[in-house]
């Protein structure tokens, strides 16, 4: 076996690693050896997951100390390889169809060289001169996708460095923790005395404004990169009022209205401040958009900031196709997407766009060495201070696959998703629990038996036929649970697993596999073989389950593999 070398430490060697070689024969070698290594990892057959288990991987990490002495830049090379490359996820298998991470355009890895090696801040002109400009465009672009306020405004705006279309940021997160920030500070903004509550702090701006709390309102199938955002701007988690769905996992807008309309009357412990309504464009479990349009018009009555998480969804604005999901957003104060979801681009970017131009001034940040108060620098307007340049990515790849790329790739992804659909229909055993709008589709397995039961009992309406729905759901739920966990050992495929109160049989919760079918690279052949693996699983699983469910529904049901193996009689 190779035994990785010990350098002694020596300034000269390490000068050298911080600039290209004289001859570039060293980085082309090691660029060889690397691109030779994404090749094997992409070309390798086999596991999702790799089969090393959690303490065994624990086991090759378990030096305490940091290391001393220099080693090879190849010997390291080779200990990614076989250490961390060996076992990572194969996000971009066309068997891996489990969640929003997927596999990405190979330019990418070409486009993340380029921003290590100009390794520009985009905090701040001095370390980000092009690069600035470059993000301001893209904002712009996105900006001009959703809010479409016409060539004069883009004109003035793209390139003005006295106001922010938005930020690019590290991730959804962030993007959602922005505009929640910009939110909190318009309704708590300076008045008269009292300086607003960045300056002031929660407590006195409730008492200046006479609320005795702050709130948010988004649906339950809200991400939770918005309570964590309640938390951190003070608001406090408990705060974020979750609102029901209806079946198709969108707002209930009537109920939006009740909560809103409750809020508003003045009760025993005062009034309440509704900092945000939260619309969801592409929810994390179902793919499924909010009436936007609707809450667009709550907001303005209700004088209410509008924020839109279209994190997952947004980029399939850029496609004619689908705009008509999303009417509405453009009455949207805040708009928040990732370029790590649908613009395919590698871990991670975040955007969030404000529809006025000048809201993001009241977070506006300025320091002496850095983001001076009459400087340029884009980093006085963001949360964040030292960023990379990853608005390259979604920047470039908007060039290299365009409008009407990003348009055969969503038509792609539509046709995963409705050929899952059918496949997983005609099957018999399973059934789908949402109609996806954007790419998600959740469904568990149940035998053709238990289905048609249930359906029976359903038409029936009556309490003994709710309570055995009740108790066979249970059992389902049990049943889906184990064929995941079986299907994570098995790991030629991979999908994900929640759990939902808002299907038909609401509001039990039932426990759903997940799909997510963005890959361009999954088939209908794969979609089959992997349809086929969890009925087979499933299956097997059944048998042990298949007793319970005949012993809770009735004693005029039975097993029909039961009578078909009793010994004959008489
Ligand atoms: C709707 C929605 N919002 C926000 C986020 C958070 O994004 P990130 O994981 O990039 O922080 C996600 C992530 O899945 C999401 O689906």
């Amino acid at each position: 076996m190779h035994q990785p070398k010990e350098i002694i430490s020596n300034l000269e060697y390490l000068r050298k690693l911080f600039i290209m070689p004289d001859s570039p024969d060293k980085f082309i070698e090691f660029g060889n050896d690397l691109l030779e290594m994404i090749h094997d990892f992409f070309q390798q057959k086999g596991g999702i997951h790799s089969a090393i288990t959690l303490p065994e991987l624990s086991h090759l990490f378990d030096q305490t100390a940091v290391p001393a002495s220099p080693r090879l830049i190849k010997d390291v090379l080779g200990e990614i390889k076989g250490k961390i490359v060996k076992h990572s996820v194969k996000v971009g298998s066309p068997y891996y169809i489990g969640h929003m991470t997927s596999a990405i355009p190979y330019f990418m890895i070409l486009l993340e060289m380029i921003i290590a090696a100009l390794n520009q801040n985009q905090v701040k002109i001095e370390s980000a001169k092009a690069s600035s400009f470059v993000e301001r465009e893209l904002v712009a672009w996105l900006h001009r996708l959703v809010f479409n306020k016409g060539d004069k405004y883009y004109e003035k705006n793209i390139q003005n460095h006295r106001v922010a279309l938005g930020n690019v940021v590290s991730d959804g997160t962030l993007a959602n923790l922005t505009a929640l920030l910009v939110a909190r500070e318009k309704a708590f903004a300076p008045d008269g005395d009292f300086p607003g509550l960045r300056m002031a702090g929660m407590a006195r701006a409730l008492r200046h404004y006479g609320y005795s709390k702050a709130v948010i309102l988004v649906s339950k199938r809200g991400h939770y990169s918005i309570t964590k955002s309640a938390n951190l701007l003070g608001l406090g988690e408990d705060n974020v009022i979750s609102i029901a769905v209806d079946s198709n996992n969108r707002i209930d807008i009537k109920k939006l209205r009740k909560k809103i309309e409750e809020l508003q009357k003045k009760n025993r412990r005062g009034r309440t401040k509704i900092v945000s309504i939260i619309g969801i464009a592409g929810t994390t479990e179902t793919g499924s958009v909010d009436n936007l349009y609707e809450m667009a018009n709550i907001a303005r009555e209700t004088d209410t900031h509008f924020h839109v998480d279209a994190c997952w969804g947004g980029s399939a604005i850029l496609v004619d196709e689908y705009r008509h999901l999303f009417k509405g957003i453009e009455q949207a104060d805040s708009v928040t997407i990732d370029a790590h979801k649908l613009l395919y681009c590698p871990m991670s970017m975040g955007v969030v766009l404000f529809q006025d131009e000048k809201d993001l001034r009241y977070i506006r940040h300025s320091s002496q060495y850095v983001i001076r108060r009459n400087s340029v620098d884009t980093g006085r307007f963001t949360i964040e201070g030292s960023r990379p340049f990853s608005c390259l990515k979604p920047w470039a790849s908007l060039k290299i696959i365009g409008k009407e790329g990003y348009g055969l790739l969503f038509k792609q992804a539509q046709k995963s998703t409705d050929n899952l659909k059918m496949i997983l229909d005609n099957c018999g055993n399973f059934e789908t629990l949402n109609n996806p709008q954007l790419f998600i589709l959740i469904y568990r397995f149940i035998p053709g038996v238990v289905k048609k039961q249930l359906m029976a009992w359903k038409k029936d309406r009556s309490k003994d036929s709710e309570r055995k729905i009740r108790k066979v759901n249970n059992l389902i739920n049990g049943l889906n649970i184990k064929l995941h966990k079986a299907l994570r050992r098995d790991d030629t495929s991979f999908v994900s697993r929640t759990t939902m109160e808002s299907t038909t049989y609401r509001p039990q919760k039932i426990v759903v596999l997940r799909a997510v079918l963005i890959n361009p690279l999954t088939n209908s052949q794969i979609l089959e073989e992997i349809v086929a693996t969890q009925n087979r699983i499933g299956l097997k699983i059944w048998k042990e389950f298949k007793p319970v469910f005949y012993r809770l529904s009735d004693s005029s049901l039975q097993d029909p593999e039961m009578i078909v193996s009793a010994p004959v009689s008489a």
